[in-house]
């Protein structure tokens, strides 16, 4: 993905494949199995739609255009092309606000990117986002599975009295939803400052300056990590199994009511890294599959 604040020097690159409008929505599903789910534009008035990816690697976005191609091929049985093309600043700037829509990931939770307006309805709790340089759009399985997870255990009897820690926390997306579910305290940590300032910008666009401490810290470092009645990690599979042991010790169980939320795993993954868990004293609650990615709820 191509965050709006990339330097006007690099060169970006779009890979477009027209679609037909009706079939937007089943390519879609299908392409979000990708490790970087592409995104699509609309023309309301011509009816015309295409599906879009970014990239400052040109051979990359080929391979990634080439597997769009396949995708969209084995859902509608059709050839499909996507043209690449060197965009300008301002053509990727346009593009990039049109990939990041509203989303609704549960019924109650939705993300909202800064530039777009959006009127919540009652009840329902929206987290501005503007992403930077930092994951955490919202778009990503991995994220949406922490959300429904977060969620679901904020309406556990006691649960909301819970501290977060939001292990690799990207955009501060996790942090940001956690706070206003309602958990007592959160905290997210990344091992990249550009992350950890990108989550304090979108603290801001909150309006949660200050309610949420967000530090640098690497889960892989030998110093222990910060710790919390809930920790989520939504990070790369070999990286969870490689701090199993950091990670499992930041779980504080002294009061009873603990939860560990692993994600950023793919199907085939998963069992390793449940492995490392069991292994740490921990058990499978749940598991979450969206597309070919796994997260698990662990105890
Ligand atoms: C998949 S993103 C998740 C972002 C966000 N929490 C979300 O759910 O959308 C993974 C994040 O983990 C961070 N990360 C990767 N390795 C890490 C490590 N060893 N220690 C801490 N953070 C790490 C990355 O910088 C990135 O921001």
């Amino acid at each position: 993905m191509i965050p709006p604040s990339i330097p006007t020097d690099i060169q970006v690159f779009r890979a477009r494949m027209a679609v037909p409008r009706e079939e937007l929505d089943d390519l879609l599903d299908a392409m979000a199995i990708m490790d970087e789910a592409p995104g699509s534009w609309e023309n309301v008035d011509t009816g015309e739609a295409w599906i879009e990816a970014f990239g400052i690697d040109e051979d990359e976005l080929y391979e990634r255009a080439r597997e769009m191609a396949d995708i969209a091929e084995s859902v509608d049985g059709r050839i499909h092309v996507a043209q690449i093309e060197a965009l300008a600043r301002e053509d990727w700037t346009e593009s990039w606000k049109k990939f990041f829509h509203i989303i609704h990931v549960t019924d109650k939770i939705t993300i909202r990117p800064i530039w777009e307006e959006y009127e919540a309805s009652e009840g329902e709790l929206v987290v501005d986002i503007e992403p930077g340089m930092s994951f955490g759009t919202g778009i990503h399985p991995t994220t949406q599975s922490c959300l429904k997870f977060l969620e679901q255990l904020s309406s556990v009897g006691g649960m909301l009295d819970s501290k977060v820690i939001d292990m690799g926390c990207g955009s501060g997306i996790l942090s940001i939803a956690a706070h206003k579910l309602g958990y007592s305290e959160v905290e997210g940590y990344d091992y990249d400052p550009a992350a950890v300032k990108v989550s304090k910008g979108n603290a801001e666009h909150n309006g949660l300056t200050n309610k949420i401490p967000f530090d640098v810290a690497d889960v892989t470092a030998p110093e222990p990590l910060p710790r919390g009645n809930v920790v989520v990690a939504n990070i790369l599979a070999v990286v969870l199994i490689d701090a199993a042991k950091a990670i499992a010790a930041s779980v504080d169980k002294s009061k009873g009511q603990h939860a560990l939320i692993l994600s950023g795993i793919l199907e085939n993954q998963y069992e390793d890294v449940k492995a490392a868990y069991l292994a740490e004293g921990f058990v499978e609650k749940q598991s979450i599959q969206i597309g070919e990615w796994k997260s698990g709820l662990f105890l």
